[in-house]
């Protein structure tokens, strides 16, 4: 079975109006300490030998080419060179991305960049918080592509406040005209205690609909493969350390609040970061806390995983014994479709996942 390893940077420049990921702006001088904490987590690592990294945050690239090179060190020391994963992903953001960083990661044997955009509109940028313009992802981009990377991932964001259908699908047609060769474009959701849901921030959900249906009809005709709610690929670039998460494998995760999942014991570390390096230098562990899914809490969520791609979810005897009378009522609905001996999300089903995901989470109905 392959495993992945994920190392969370809970740095940011600055906060962004929408986000309630565990990552902070200011605390850059707790950089090199994070990275000491982070080579000692390692050294604990139940395993060491890894198929996919995926290094994301906070935001990676605030860290200078020198720390991403003691960190590229950390990684090799312990699991080896990250020129032997299978796929090694790093997140950067458009202000932070140089060509000194874009060439470090390059040289340091990373495969893969995945560029934070949002949108291509400068006004709608601003209203995000984001630090950067448009003219700054271009740069970016140009960069890691001069680096030599030859796989490229881009994130949008859909549904923003006062954005038209029009300034969506300008922004999805200039990054696909970019042919990057993946994107991820998600839905706005409004976070509580994020800045959006403090000025009661709401979202038009129909119109933000349209925007993700006319998303999988351009990118579908533009030769990318619709293969998770959010995700679409050139061929044979599909994600491969997420399609793990959704086939339910094992991952290893450093650094603060990261999560592991490993012989189905799931961990969370900490998110407050001064913590999480206290606790690592103490010799204390830093999970926050640590559950064993079992029975049907541990099927649904396996099936949960695997509809999100579209590809859909292979079902046992016990699924059908579990969750059959749910699957059938969501068939009835038109969300999900019967395949064989499959199950998936219909094309309505897509936009509303949550709906049929709910069936699948405990505390469940009949209980
Ligand atoms: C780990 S986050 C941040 C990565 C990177 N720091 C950045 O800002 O681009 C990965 C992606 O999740 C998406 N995201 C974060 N918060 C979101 C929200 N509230 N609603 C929808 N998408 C969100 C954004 O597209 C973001 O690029
Ligand atoms: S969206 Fe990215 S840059 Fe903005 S606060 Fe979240 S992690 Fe940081």
């Amino acid at each position: 079975m392959k495993t992945g390893l994920y190392i969370h940077l809970p740095f940011c420049k600055q906060k962004c109006n929408y986000c309630d990921f565990a990552s902070f702006a200011g605390r850059e001088f707790l950089i090199d300490d994070y990275l000491e904490a982070l080579s000692k987590e390692a050294s604990l690592s139940p395993i060491r030998t890894f198929e996919t990294l995926y290094v994301g945050g906070g935001t990676p690239s605030v860290l200078s080419a020198a720390q991403l090179e003691k960190l590229a060190q950390i990684i090799e020391n312990r699991f080896g060179p990250i020129s032997r994963f299978e796929e090694s992903t790093c997140e950067a953001n458009p202000e932070s991305l140089t060509a000194e960083k874009a060439a470090a990661l390059n040289k340091a044997g990373f495969n893969r960049v995945s560029l934070g955009l949002q949108s291509f509109n400068d006004a709608e940028l601003k209203t995000l918080g984001r630090v950067h313009n448009a003219a700054d992802f271009l740069r970016a981009y140009q960069t890691v592509r001069a680096c030599g990377f030859e796989n490229i991932n881009v994130d949008l964001i859909a549904g923003l406040p006062d954005q038209t259908l029009e300034s969506f699908l300008c922004s999805l047609d200039r990054v696909l005209s970019l042919r990057p060769e993946h994107l991820s474009v998600y839905g706005l959701q409004i976070e509580e205690g994020t800045p959006f849901f403090e000025r009661g921030v709401v979202c038009d959900q129909l119109l933000m609909r349209r925007m993700l249906e006319e998303t999988h009809v351009r990118l579908t005709a533009a030769g990318y493969h619709h293969y998770e709610i959010s995700n679409f690929a050139l061929s044979g670039r599909e994600a491969k350390h997420n399609t793990h998460y959704w086939n339910d494998g094992d991952y290893i995760g450093l650094g603060s609040s990261s999560a592991s999942f490993f012989c189905g014991v799931r961990h969370q570390n900490t998110p407050d970061v001064c913590e999480y390096i206290r606790r690592i230098n103490a010799g204390e562990s830093a999970a926050e806390f640590t559950e064993k899914l079992e029975g049907k809490a541990r099927a649904g969520e396996r099936l949960m995983l695997a509809l999100r791609k579209l590809d859909g979810a292979e079902l046992s005897a016990q699924d059908e014994e579990m969750f059959g009378r749910e699957i059938e009522k969501h068939v009835k609905s038109g969300l999900l479709l019967r395949v064989g001996k499959k199950v998936k999300l219909s094309f309505e089903g897509l936009f509303l996942a949550n709906e049929v995901f709910c069936s699948f989470v405990a505390p469940f109905e009949e209980e």
